[in-house]
């Protein structure tokens, strides 16, 4: 049964935690393949003990509906909200568990969206996944580079879809890997962690004045000097970062490159971030629809590299013209 056949989805209750209110949908577990009990409604406030008791008998996923999931995502948005007001502090734990959520919601939102075959966004997601982990083990990496994205309301969700992307887009090229499509999923995860440090969100202003224009291209240095701090980053993952608003004509930024210049897996992260901010909504335009999207990347001669721009018409339009 396809992904999207499911009625019920996996939720976080871990997530749940932090919210004392009354839930706004329900939650279930699973009695047997297909049966699903309701164990709170809407309008209840989670009873723990209750989980508790669920839990000490070995249930330990908890779901809510298809239909609901929208809902529940705005409740782990909230979490990064609050990340971003300080207001109480994040454990690591919860870290961990919001980056995956933010995994799981992004890739259901893209499912939906896009089409695409679940295979190719599952594995992405499961790279990705991955990534978190490895960024885990440094006790202080994953709680600073989440602190620092979620000064951005878009930030978070943004990177893990560029991240899912340039993952997809790397596998039909070609690329395969673990190793190298590790790279690629950590360098599109970290693409813009320098976006964090600017005071204003570039996704979310139309035309930028001349001083955010050189602060926005700062953004890659920025993020490389956060990243030479931490552990366990490799260069690569770095030079993504540095590079991925660099262009094959030369008119990119920071240094200007060209083509056989720019690192190979900076190439494709910057055709997932065009793409990745198209077909999302901002406050002044609406989202690209995806034909769109793919045809004014293509119409941009010279701004991104053309094979990878038809191998991103191949794998989200293909299957629509068929
Ligand atoms: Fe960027
Ligand atoms: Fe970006």
């Amino acid at each position: 049964m396809s992904r999207l056949e499911h009625a019920y989805i996996e939720i976080s209750l871990f997530l749940l935690k932090r919210f004392t209110k009354t839930l706004k949908f329900d939650i279930y577990v699973r009695r047997t393949e297909t049966d699903y009990t309701k164990i709170f409604r809407s309008g209840d406030s989670i009873d723990w003990d209750r989980v508790k008791i669920y839990t000490d008998k070995g249930i330990k996923v908890f779901y809510c509906t298809i239909s609901d999931y929208e809902v529940y995502g705005l409740y782990v948005e909230r979490v990064g909200y609050e990340l971003n007001q300080k207001q109480t502090p994040i454990s690591q734990a919860e870290a961990l568990e919001f980056m995956k959520e933010i995994v799981n919601y992004t890739m259901h939102e893209f499912t939906v969206k896009l089409m695409p075959t679940e295979r190719t966004v599952e594995a992405a997601a499961n790279m990705i996944s991955s990534c978190i982990d490895s960024l885990n083990r440094d006790p202080k990496a994953l709680i600073r580079l989440l602190s620092l994205m979620s000064h951005q309301p878009y930030l978070i969700k943004h990177s893990v879809a560029v991240s899912m992307f340039s993952v997809m887009l790397a596998k039909k090229a070609g690329i395969e890997s673990d190793s190298n499509l590790k790279i690629i999923a950590l360098g599109g995860l970290l693409h813009d962690v320098g976006e964090g440090q600017l005071d204003f969100d570039p996704e979310d202003v139309e035309i930028l004045d001349p001083e955010q224009r050189r602060m926005v291209w700062r953004h890659p240095e920025l993020g490389k000097q956060l990243l030479d701090g931490l552990k366990n980053i490799r260069s690569e993952v770095i030079q993504i970062v540095m590079q991925h608003h660099e262009q094959p004509n030369g008119h990119g930024y920071p240094n200007g490159l060209r083509g056989g210049e720019i690192y190979y897996p900076a190439k494709i992260v910057a055709v997932a971030d065009s793409f990745a901010s198209m077909i999302t909504k901002r406050s002044y335009r609406d989202a690209f629809t995806i034909e769109r999207a793919v045809i004014c990347m293509r119409e941009n001669q010279g701004k991104y590299d053309r094979a990878l721009i038809e191998h991103l018409h191949d794998l989200f339009l293909k299957k629509i013209a068929a």
